[in-house]
């Protein structure tokens, strides 16, 4: 098994990558930290990884994408995974002062996953054959108050691998949508954290099952299914009285 995996540093994508290491996959690892890169590398070597290459890469900067892509299957002969994992928790109060910062904070979430997409899809539908993952969140199943910049880029992004599924299903390439709620992850380091918060493993054990099984938009854990189809139904003058 051949895999591209990137934001390869982040909490969640270790995990999910320990679980693949296990099965001696091969990975190409792709983010911004030489030195994080390298444990993860090291890490998934001591779990049973048959290989691991690097690639260092700030995911905003567009014009690098299709290089790294093509380096990623010229390096690995070929892929057969993809996991997009990076992401940041933007400042919600900045963003609404500031329109760099919503864009800055749009273009990590959002813009540079489907500028991936894009080159990625292209190969895998020649290709006819695959699974592409990609990690957005509960966040974007409905704006809220606190966070709804980073909800509507993850939002925007759920919808675009809606679409690509429908796409991709015809050339027999999976489209996995993660939905995550809230995981105790270094992104999440300030939030409060409360009964409902998970650990980096589990969610990481669960994309993992979602990829092998090529299932379509997944909910982790998985109660966050019936919580946001609550969410989503709550009429907008009751949702308004509400400090979400
Ligand atoms: N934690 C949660 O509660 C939660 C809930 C729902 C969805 N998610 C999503 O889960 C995914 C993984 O997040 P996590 O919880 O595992 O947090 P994390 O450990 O903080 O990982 C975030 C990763 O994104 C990378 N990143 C951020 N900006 C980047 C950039 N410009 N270029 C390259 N890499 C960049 C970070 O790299 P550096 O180490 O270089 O900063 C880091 O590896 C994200 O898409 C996040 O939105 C998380």
């Amino acid at each position: 098994m051949r895999i591209l995996i990137v934001g390869a540093t982040s909490a969640i994508a270790h995990e999910t990558a320990r679980c693949f290491a296990k099965d001696g996959a091969e990975f190409f690892l792709v983010a911004r930290s030489p030195e994080k890169l390298e444990d993860i590398g090291n890490d998934l070597k001591v779990h049973g990884a048959k290989r691991t290459e690097t690639f260092l890469l700030d995911v905003t900067d567009l014009d690098r994408h299709q290089e790294m892509i093509e380096t990623a299957i010229s390096t690995l002969d070929g892929l057969d995974m993809v996991l997009i994992s990076h992401g940041t928790l933007g400042d919600q109060q900045k963003c609404q002062v500031s329109v760099s910062e919503t864009l800055k904070e749009f273009t990590t979430n959002c813009t540079s996953v489907i500028s991936l997409l894009t080159i990625l899809a292209g190969y895998f539908e020649q290709q006819k054959r695959g699974c592409i993952t990609v990690v957005s969140s509960v966040a974007g199943d409905r704006g809220r108050q606190s966070n709804y910049v980073y909800g509507a880029a993850k939002g925007a992004l759920s919808v675009f691998l809606q679409g690509l599924r429908n796409r991709l299903s015809k050339s027999g390439v999976a489209v996995v949508t993660v939905k995550p709620g809230l995981i105790d992850t270094p992104m999440t380091a300030t939030v409060k954290k409360g009964l409902l918060a998970a650990s980096a493993k589990g969610v990481g054990e669960g994309i993992y099952r979602a990829m092998k099984q090529r299932k379509e938009v997944v909910y982790l854990p998985w109660f966050w299914r019936p919580i946001m189809l609550i969410v989503r139904n709550i009429p907008e003058p009751v949702f308004k009285r509400l400090s979400l």
